[in-house]
C-alpha cells in the first residue's frame, strides 16, 4: 500500500482535481484506491458524488477520536473508489486537537488499521496546518500539483522546507513523489519558462505528464464524477490516465 499526500499550501492549483481524477484513473488500471478528504471545504467529497449535507460520519470524527476510520469509509457514487468524506465540521478540528498528545500522528495510527488498498490518496487543504501535518506524517510521499506561474516557485520552497522538517522530526520516510504541472496553457510563454526552471531544480521529480487546462475537468465535479466517467475522451481525462501510468511505472506497481 502506497500513501500519497496531495499537497500545496497555495489555493486553487488543482489538488482536489488531481486527487479525484488520479484516484479514478488508478481504479481504471485495476488498483484498489481509498481517497481521504482532509479539507474542510469538502470539495473531493462532493466531487466524488457524495452529498455533504447527508454525510453523518466524516474524517472529523476520526481525528477527534470518536470513530475508527474503518466505520467512516464510503463508496463514491460514480467513480468506483472508496472515500473518507470531509464536511465543514473539520474546520473546528484544528482547534480541538491543539491539546491532544501526538496530534500529528492521529491519521497515521488510524491508517495502520487499513490494509486492503493499493493506493491511499489524501487531499490536503491549502495551508501548512495541523491537518496537512497529519497527512505528511501518514504519507509515504507527497505529490505536489502546481500551476506554472511566477509565484509558484516561491511558494514551493515553503512546502519543500516543511517536508524537510517533517522528515527530520516526524516521518523519516517521507519523500517527494513528484511535481505535477497543472492547468497548463501551451500558449502562455511564462508557463514554459517556469516549467523549465522547475525541471532545472527538481530534475526527474517533475512528471513528464502535463495536465492541460481543460473545461471537462472543471465541469465534472458538478456531476459528482471524475472526468473519466463524465467524458472519457476529453483531454483532461486522458492526461490523468497518462499520469496514473507514469506513477505505476515509477512505483513498479
Ligand atoms: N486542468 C484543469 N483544467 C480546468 N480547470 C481546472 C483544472 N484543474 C482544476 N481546475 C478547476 O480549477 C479550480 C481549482 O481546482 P482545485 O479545486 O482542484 O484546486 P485545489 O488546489 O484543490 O484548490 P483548494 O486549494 O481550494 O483546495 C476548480 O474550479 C477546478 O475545477
Ligand atoms: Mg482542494
Amino acid at each position: 500500500m502506497r500513501i500519497f499526500a496531495i499537497s500545496n499550501q497555495k489555493g486553487g492549483v488543482g489538488k482536489t482535481t488531481t486527487t479525484v481524477n488520479l484516484s479514478a484513473s488508478l481504479v481504471a488500471r485495476k488498483k484498489k484506491v481509498l481517497l481521504i478528504d482532509l479539507d474542510p471545504q469538502g470539495n473531493a467529497t462532493s466531487g466524488s458524488g457524495l452529498n455533504k449535507a447527508r454525510t453523518a460520519k466524516s474524517i472529523y470524527d476520526v481525528l477527534i477520536g470518536r470513530e475508527s476510520i474503518l466505520n467512516v469509509i464510503q463508496k463514491s457514487a460514480e467513480s468506483f473508489f472508496d472515500i473518507v468524506p470531509a464536511t465543514q465540521s473539520l474546520a473546528g478540528a484544528e482547534v480541538e486537537l491543539v491539546d491532544i498528545e501526538d496530534r500529528e500522528y492521529i491519521l497515521k495510527k488510524q491508517l495502520s488499521q487499513i490494509k486492503k488498498y493499493d493506493y491511499v490518496l489524501i487531499d490536503c487543504p491549502p495551508a501548512l496546518s495541523l491537518l496537512t501535518l497529519n497527512a505528511l506524517v501518514a504519507a509515504d510521499s507527497v505529490l505536489i500539483p502546481m500551476q506554472c506561474e511566477y509565484y509558484a516557485l516561491e511558494g514551493l520552497s515553503d512546502l519543500v522546507n516543511t517536508i524537510k522538517r517533517v522528515k527530520k522530526n516526524l516521518n523519516p520516510k517521507i519523500e517527494i513523489e513528484g511535481l505535477l504541472r497543472t492547468l497548463f496553457d501551451k500558449r502562455n510563454t511564462l508557463g514554459k519558462q517556469v516549467s523549465d526552471q522547475l525541471s532545472a531544480h527538481f530534475g526527474n521529480k517533475v512528471y513528464s505528464t502535463i495536465i492541460p487546462r481543460n473545461v471537462r475537468l472543471a465541469e465534472a465535479p458538478s456531476h459528482g464524477k471524475a472526468a473519466l466517467f463524465y467524458d472519457k475522451s476529453s483531454k483532461g481525462a486522458k492526461a490523468y490516465l497518462e499520469l496514473a501510468d507514469e506513477i505505476l511505472e515509477r512505483n513498479n506497481y
